[in-house]
């Protein structure tokens, strides 16, 4: 039976896994860059470092195949990202060395912290990340994290939390339609960006 668990440093080679198995606008990024750590590196690996006590997987058995992410104080992790993180990453990608433009377009991403923060995140401090493996969606899980999500972030005092996503993933945007995330003023077609408040019932 699969069960909802606090995020365990063993769980790190997982995560890395189903960030990559979703990474293509939910489906497999596999193969997809030169180096498959490119996207967990981004998008998980930072965030389970910073802030491990913020991240949650579905445990199905012997191993996790999905988790929900997040940093409370988006502003403070780009800080920590730029000192803490940007230096091992910035030496291993090299936008001159990726043999694609959306390979480089992925590494500037990496390269710049910034583009994490949406304009709103004074009222909307959070962000979170969620991705779960193709056997596991469709049951519920995602709600389920969602809503712990939530209910950690309420304990810890944070009002609202944002995500932003590839406008080409339609069923995560039906997904967050569902439960009642909104669009943000700075969302823009090609750079959806959502935000729900903590104290939402999902
Ligand atoms: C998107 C994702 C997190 C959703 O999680 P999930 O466990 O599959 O979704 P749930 O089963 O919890 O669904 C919750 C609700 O959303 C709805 N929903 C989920 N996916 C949907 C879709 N593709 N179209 C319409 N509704 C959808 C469900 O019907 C459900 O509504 P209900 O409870 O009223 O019936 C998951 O499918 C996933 O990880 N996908 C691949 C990675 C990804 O795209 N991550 C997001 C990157 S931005």
């Amino acid at each position: 039976m699969s069960v909802i668990r606090p995020y365990r440093p063993s769980d790190r080679d997982d995560v890395y896994e189903i960030c990559v198995r979703t990474g293509a606008s939910g489906a497999d990024a596999t193969g997809l860059y030169s180096d498959d750590d490119l996207l967990p590196d981004i998008f998980t690996g930072p965030y389970v470092t910073y802030q491990p006590d913020l991240a949650f997987v579905v445990d199905s058995g012997d191993h996790a195949a999905g988790y929900v992410i997040g940093v409370s104080d988006s502003r403070a992790y780009a800080d920590w990202y730029a000192r803490e993180w940007l230096p091992a990453f910035a030496a291993r990608y090299a936008v001159q060395d990726a043999p694609t433009e959306a390979e480089r377009d992925m590494i500037r991403f990496g390269l710049d912290p910034s583009t994490s923060i949406v304009p709103e995140v004074a009222d909307y401090p959070a962000h979170l990340h969620i991705d779960l493996l193709p056997e596991l969606q469709g049951q519920g899980f995602g709600r389920a994290l969602i809503r712990r999500m939530l209910e950690e972030l309420r304990e810890r005092g944070v009002p609202a939390v944002y995500l932003t996503m590839s406008p080409s993933n339609a069923a995560a945007r039906a997904f967050y339609d569902r439960l009642g995330f909104h669009e943000l003023p700075s969302s823009r077609p090609d750079g959806p960006a959502l935000g729900i408040s903590t104290s939402a019932v999902v």
